[in-house]
């Protein structure tokens, strides 16, 4: 762990169950923090483009980003010229983000539990994190702390475009994940567009003004499957070397199709009166 996280301020550790997807561990990707930025790949250049589109990126605006794990968002927001602060509650995931981007403000806490003014900022992501916060707690916080003309933009990576072509890794994916004795997690799928709109309208306090989504592919070897799946949450260690086995039979090197989604919304003018 990097020396500098007890410069971190400290919050207490996750205990809340998610609104859009129950649960594996929240804590989860703390255990591949160290590989976590290697393992996983950036958002497509199109996603950052809309968002460069759409105003969001103007240097100088106060954005928040929320379960920013190792950077993968706050890295191209400080490169715009926002001045970030960036919410992890993972201490191994919080050093090492601060250790990446010290530009950034980093504050170790769950989203549910942030503390900030009025209007603080003008813009709000969460990049393949907003299924883990509670969203009862999190979006009456974010009206407030978001200014009236800010926007809210929730993005995440899809690994597995079921839109697809399917190709004999997928199959082989299918297979393991087809075998679990475990239940079929309850709740919609985070990967979901439309059940994410769902739960972040369902309160009144926020519409949205745009919806987008990005379709791209990746090589991927043996070992560069085995970082990503070990950062999968409703992964096991087995499954992972089950995943690894597959691509090896399939000749060392498989073709992932992906996609990403982004959708981005307003403070409603006029909220529901609680
Ligand atoms: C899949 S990772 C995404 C990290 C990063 N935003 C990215 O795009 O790669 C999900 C992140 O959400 C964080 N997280 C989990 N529960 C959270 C909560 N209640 N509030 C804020 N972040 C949370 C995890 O620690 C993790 O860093």
């Amino acid at each position: 762990m990097p020396s500098d996280i007890a410069a971190l301020p400290v919050s207490t550790p996750p205990q809340v169950a998610p609104t859009l997807v129950p649960v594996v561990d929240p804590m989860h990707f703390e255990a591949s923090a160290d590989t976590y930025a290697e393992a996983r790949p950036p958002y497509p250049a199109e996603l950052w483009q809309r968002l460069r589109t759409l105003g969001l990126l103007r240097p100088g605006s106060r954005a928040l980003d929320l379960g920013a794990g190792t950077g993968q968002a706050t890295g191209p927001l400080l490169g715009a010229g926002l001045h970030v602060t960036a919410i992890e509650p993972g201490p191994r995931l919080a050093g090492l983000l601060h250790a990446a981007h010290p530009a950034a403000d980093v504050r170790l806490c769950r989203a549910e539990d942030m503390q900030f003014a009025a209007s603080s900022f003008d813009l709000v992501v969460a990049a393949t994190s907003i299924h883990w916060m509670n969203l009862d707690i999190l979006l009456p916080n974010l009206y407030t702390i978001l200014n009236s003309n800010g926007r809210f933009a929730v993005w995440r990576n899809v690994f597995g475009d079921p839109d697809a072509e399917p190709t004999p890794f997928r199959a082989r994916i299918t297979e393991i994940v087809d075998a679990r004795r475990a239940p079929p997690r309850p709740g919609p799928p985070a990967e979901d567009l439309d059940a994410t709109i769902e739960a972040l309208t369902a309160s009144g306090l926020f519409r949205v003004t745009d919806a987008s989504t990005y379709r791209w592919t990746l090589e991927l070897d043996a070992a560069a499957i085995g970082r990503l799946f070990r950062t999968f949450s409703d992964w096991s260690a087995g499954e992972v070397e089950q995943a690894v086995a597959a691509v090896n039979e399939l000749g060392g090197i498989v073709t992932e199709h992906y996609s990403s989604w982004l959708v981005v919304l307003a403070p409603s003018e006029q909220p529901p009166v609680p």
